[in-house]
């Protein structure tokens, strides 16, 4: 069995609506999924939801429905979400799905076994917004709490713990030695730091039943269920174990699948890369690896972290109203004008800010007057010198061009994908200043030029063709339709491709229509 690429992205709180936030993260992962698979990798693309947890079974209370009900039904609304993005995912994990369950509770009862957990007394401080513990040192000096935490309360309880000081000293050792497990290099040092300059808490993975319903019921005890975080970063292996995933079923002999998701079997497991953002990397570079390393499973191979969108410099808050609803703005623009924003704009790592401004110069000049243009022009001129018929090969343009597809190539491996599409817009603008170079308009009027017209139309046109594959992971309706206007009978979902000469002489053309309109009005900002 071929190990699939497998890719995940971080699982989203149920409660409340997709944001920018979750649309990046989502569209970042699919354009590396689509990549992949276009190099002709088999390729898992996992996405889903986190279900469980106070803070879900709060606003479900709020809403006079049952946590699962009101799941069910917001689950819907995220399903759709991912299909308005144009997701290639291969499955959608939600935590209360039984499958789900199974897993987390076969890697409880391991654990247990194996002594990793203990039984305490907790006295403290406990912050439902976070669903964390906080203590004395997360005090602020005046006595009270970051307001990220929102209500603090005081309690006492009894709680299981899962004893993570054992693990720091490899965990360092692991993290040092594979350079590339957390990536970007500052996240690393983030997180080498944290752990060498903190003896690490052991980690409260239950909550009493008495207090939180909602989770999963922990198979030992059924006076608790299982703190939301362990619970949630489950997913990335109770999925593959419900397609049997041979190293996952190898650690879990326990485990029990009612019905498998399918009959047939993919290898899965180790992942290729989990995406997340900034403010989840100590659950995914400290605790999950540790679990891992319990249950007795490899790591991923990448942790890749992405920062956090901001708009016109302020914090993104429901509270405040700085909020960007990705559904409106697809509707507004397209869905492929979105996806290209978010990726040109915000390179995996650093914070973003959007601008409405910005969004609207980048649709103007990168895509209308870009490659929309571009096509444009050039099947117009074949259309009107040539009635569409592709001519002669000629390879004018044929170095720069696989200058360009090797770059791209290896910047989506790494992957960058912002400087992936700054690479291919050096080819677009490249080709608009080589039809104002050759000017086929005035060739086309001296009957003495007709061989060099000839040239410069199928250099263009080949550019085209080529473009429409290097664009087809971020924008994919896009590309399909340079492929269709330019009469291709396949799709441009396939990376070889993009190789010189694949159009050919004699090969009919369909007529040209806008990639992207121009747009005479700006949007009115909201
Ligand atoms: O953290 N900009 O869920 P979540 C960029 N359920 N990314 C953002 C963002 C912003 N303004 N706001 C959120 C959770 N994100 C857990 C994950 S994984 C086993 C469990 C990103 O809905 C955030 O960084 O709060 C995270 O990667 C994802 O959206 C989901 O956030
Ligand atoms: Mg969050």
């Amino acid at each position: 069995m071929k190990k699939c690429f497998y890719l995940t992205t971080a699982i989203d709180y149920v409660n409340g609506q997709p944001h920018l936030g979750h649309a990046y993260e989502k569209v970042v992962s699919d354009v590396i999924a689509r990549f992949r698979r276009s190099l002709g990798q088999e390729v898992f693309f996992l996405t889903g939801l986190d279900e469980h947890g106070q803070k879900v079974q709060l606003a479900a209370l709020a809403e006079g429905k049952t946590p699962q009900d009101y799941c069910d039904l917001l689950a819907g609304d995220w399903q759709r979400f991912a299909g308005e993005l144009d997701l290639s995912h291969q499955d959608f994990v939600r935590t209360s799905q039984l499958r789900h369950r199974a897993v987390v509770q076969a890697i409880l009862t391991k654990l247990q076994n194996e002594g990793h957990f203990y039984r305490a007394e907790y006295r403290g401080f406990y912050s439902t917004r976070q669903e964390t513990f906080l203590t004395e040192k997360d005090r602020l000096p005046d006595g009270t709490f970051d307001a990220i935490y929102g209500d603090v309360t005081e309690l006492v309880e009894d709680n299981y713990y899962f004893n993570l000081r054992d693990h720091q000293k490899w965990l360092i050792e692991y993290i040092e030695n594979n350079p590339d497990f957390i990536a970007p290099n500052y996240r690393r040092n983030e997180v080498l730091g944290f752990l060498k300059n903190n003896e690490l808490e052991n980690l409260c993975i239950t909550r009493p039943i008495s207090r939180l319903g909602w989770g999963i019921p922990l198979p030992f005890n059924p006076g608790y269920v299982t703190y939301v975080w362990f619970d949630a970063l489950v997913n990335y292996i109770s999925v593959p174990a419900s397609y049997g995933d041979p190293s996952v079923m190898a650690a879990l002999p326990g485990l029990k699948l009612d019905e498998p998701t399918t009959n047939q079997s993919l290898s899965l497991w180790p992942a290729d890369l989990h995406i997340i953002g900034k403010d989840i990397l100590k659950f995914h570079a400290v605790y999950w690896p540790i679990m891992l390393k319990a249950i007795g499973l490899p790591l991923p191979k990448q942790i890749l972290v992405h920062g956090w969108w901001q708009k016109d410099g302020e914090k993104i808050s429901k509270s405040t109203g700085n909020i960007i609803d990705p559904v409106a703005v697809i509707k507004e623009w397209g869905l492929d004008a979105f996806r290209y924003y978010v990726t040109r704009e915000l390179g995996i790592g650093p914070d973003g800010n959007w601008t409405d401004a910005g969004f609207a110069s980048r649709y103007t000049s990168e895509l209308a007057n870009g490659i929309g243009n571009l096509l444009n022009r050039s099947l117009v001129m074949l259309r009107s010198y040539r009635q569409k018929i592709i001519p002669a090969r000629h390879d004018e343009l044929a170095s720069e061009t696989e200058r360009t597809v090797t770059k791209v190539r290896q910047q989506l491996l790494e992957p960058d994908l912002q400087g992936a599409l700054l690479t291919i817009s050096g080819l677009i603008n490249h080709a608009n200043k080589y039809i104002d170079q050759t000017a086929p308009f005035k060739l086309a009027k001296d009957p003495t030029q007709s061989q060099r017209l000839d040239e410069v139309l199928y250099n263009l046109m080949e550019v085209c063709r080529i473009l429409g594959v290097l664009l087809w992971p971020f924008l994919p309706s896009t590309a399909d339709k340079i492929f269709k206007q330019l009469g291709m009978v396949n799709a441009p979902d396939d990376f070889n491709l993009a190789t010189w000469g694949g159009i050919s002489q004699g090969h009919v053309t369909n007529d040209p229509a806008p990639l992207f309109p121009r747009r005479d009005t700006v949007p009115t900002k909201t």
